[in-house]
């Protein structure tokens, strides 16, 4: 009888697009965050810097957006390998966490391209420095100052859920030695 591969953390690990994936949002997600804090503080003065990191910001937003989707479409095409060995609290906490680190890399982006959208500031956006993204809100001032914070929090929210997982990962490859293996060597 064949393994239930849910069941079977002896099985294969994660497929070559799902490590990638995983990984290069991670990354993304980490640079975002850290420019998005620091080009708000950048003074009208330094324009060209300002436009600049702006533009990064919002093309590793919209990239990471592609990317979740990316990954939630090969996740129920192909599935998952099974989790480590845990207690089952652990594993249902595990889940919930996952499933809300995912809604967050669909929200935080789609709120951030609303939050430029409105932006009293009309500067547009730019995907990858060179294509531009349709403007479906109009500089909208209400909009902006409802939306613009819960986009902060928001991704404040995703990098401590992010670093939580990540910290688990880590503990759970001192334990059995395979978790983060799996995901960096399939
Ligand atoms: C996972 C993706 C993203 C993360 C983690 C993220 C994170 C952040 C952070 C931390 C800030 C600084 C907020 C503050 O301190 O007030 C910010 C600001 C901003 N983000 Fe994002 N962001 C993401 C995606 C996007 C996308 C896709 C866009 C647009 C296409 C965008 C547009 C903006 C804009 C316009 C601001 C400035 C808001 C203001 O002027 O107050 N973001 N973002």
């Amino acid at each position: 009888m064949r393994a239930d591969p849910l069941r079977d953390p002896s099985g294969p690990g994660w497929g070559a697009a799902q490590r990638v994936l995983h990984w290069a949002t991670a990354l993304l997600v980490v640079a975002g965050f850290v420019i998005g804090l620091f080009m708000i503080g950048v003074p009208m003065r330094e324009l060209l810097l300002k436009f600049v990191l702006f533009q990064i910001h919002k093309s590793f937003g919209l990239l990471v957006l592609l990317m979740v989707l990316a990954r939630l479409a090969l996740r129920f095409r192909s599935g998952r390998p099974a989790h480590a060995p845990m207690p089952r609290w652990q594993a249902a906490a595990a889940g919930a966490g996952q499933a809300a680190i995912y809604a967050l890399l669909i929200v935080v982006p789609a709120l951030g391209y609303v939050v430029a959208s409105s932006s009293p500031i009309r500067i547009p956006t730019l995907f990858l420095g060179v294509i531009p993204m349709p403007d479906f809100t109009g500089a909208n001032r209400t909009l902006f100052d409802a939306l613009a914070p819960v986009h902060r929090w928001l991704a404040i929210l995703l990098v401590a859920l992010a670093a939580g997982h990540a910290l688990m990962a880590v503990l759970h490859q001192v334990r059995d030695g395979t978790t983060l293996r799996r995901m960096w060597r399939g």
